[in-house]
């Protein structure tokens, strides 16, 4: 409402599968689908644009559910502009929006800059009126995005944190955006889209500047609902509480255990949404991603007991919190079921297989006291049987 007050079109959310971009396997931020018309190949009747946008990416994969943070599904809010306004809309917008339709307390919000975007800072500074201390520079890594892919528009950043308070902080006299604490939490991401980076590394001005917002919605979730864990979330929560009564066991009892849940909860979620959008599991390119989600998901299963399919049945709940604004999901829902319980019927046989095979070659190698790594190689590589699997067995 508020975008679209301010001249903005609401666009749906496109799918996980970006359209005709060779360089990108999935749709990892907001601005993805409108990666033409940043770059300027394509023009439409509108310059402003806001949508929800269902993500998913891979590059937190190995943290998901060691932490409580991280996650490969997610939705983005997001404002652009395509030559149309630029940092001092953006900004205005995102400060207007954060203290007064949000309410976050204006001392609270602090923001972080690019080292040596002073237009910003001035802009912070001197129009918002936030005090230079509450004005973090921040190098490249930090506060310059994109682009999505190979190529595509990019640029410097700027990003609004919450102050949660010293309670949530490691006490450090230097604590402020871009610690590794928890006291800072970012939740908006400004970009100001101005080069196009080609495939070789090499940016060039942008002839029309554009901006690119991104907010997440779990995370904001999570301040509104004052939890502290993205699993804590109520739509993430009923997922959690699914897999917890089919596996008969209680979230919080035992640590090992609950990485497990948040493991299933993510990947659940995310595999959902990924059939819907199309892809069905194999062995290359995007198949592939989903049949490790699918397969990862079966194997903490199995380490939380579950020895017969039960993700297909945890789907209706992601069908349930998400197919009012997701219709596809609810349309979809057959499908997505039977490709879920197929994968996990396969992933049983091949565990039993592999059990097998894991134990003839234990006989064969207990005098040694350890398996050649070549056979550990080929139980995975051929027969698709999981590392931590073999380790934890041995
Ligand atoms: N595209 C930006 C991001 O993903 C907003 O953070």
């Amino acid at each position: 409402e508020y975008f679209k007050e301010r001249g903005h079109r609401i666009i749906p959310s496109s799918s996980l599968i970006p359209k005709d971009d060779p360089t990108l396997l999935f749709t990892t931020a907001g601005m993805v689908q409108f990666k033409p018309m940043f770059a300027g190949t394509v023009r439409l009747d509108y310059t402003r644009a806001a949508t929800v946008q269902k993500c998913f990416r891979t590059s937190d994969l190995e943290r998901v559910g060691k932490t409580k943070r991280h996650c490969t599904f997610f939705e983005m809010l997001g404002n652009f502009s395509f030559g149309d306004y630029f940092k001092k809309e953006a900004i205005e917008y995102a400060w207007e929006y954060s203290t007064k339709v949000v309410g976050f307390p204006v001392e609270d919000v602090w923001v972080s800059i690019f080292e040596n975007d002073d237009e910003a800072f001035d802009i912070w500074k001197g129009h918002i009126g936030v005090p230079e201390r509450k004005i973090v520079r921040l190098g490249r890594e930090d506060n310059f995005w994109g682009p999505a892919g190979d190529s595509g528009a990019c640029g410097p950043c700027s990003e609004l944190y919450l102050d949660r308070g010293p309670a949530f902080g490691c006490g450090s006299p230097d604590c402020r955006p871009g610690c590794d604490c928890e006291r800072f939490l970012e939740f908006w991401n400004l970009v100001f889209n101005q080069f196009y980076q080609d495939e070789t590394g090499k940016q060039t001005p942008l002839p029309r500047t554009g901006i690119d917002t991104g907010m997440g919605l779990e995370r904001l979730a999570c301040i509104f609902q004052g939890v502290n864990s993205l699993f804590e979330v109520d739509t993430v929560r009923k997922i959690l509480d699914h897999i917890c009564r089919i596996a008969g066991i209680q979230y919080k009892d035992n640590e090992k255990k609950d990485i497990s849940i948040r493991v299933i909860t993510d990947h659940i979620r995310a595999t959902t949404f990924l059939i819907c959008d199309g892809v069905l599991p194999s062995n290359e390119g995007r198949g592939y991603v989903l049949r490790r989600l699918l397969r990862r998901a079966a194997r903490h299963g199995k380490l939380l007991g579950c020895n017969r399919p039960f993700l297909y049945e945890v789907a209706d709940t992601v069908i349930a919190n998400y197919g009012e604004a997701y219709p596809n999901l609810v349309e979809k829902r057959d499908l997505i079921k039977r490709v879920i319980r197929l994968e996990e019927e396969r992933f049983i046989e091949t565990i039993d297989a592999g059990l097998e095979i894991l134990g003839n070659l234990i006989n064969k190698h207990r005098a040694e006291g350890a398996l050649p790594g070549e056979d550990v190689f080929r139980l995975y590589d051929t027969f698709g049987f999981p590392l931590d699997l073999t380790r934890e067995i041995l």
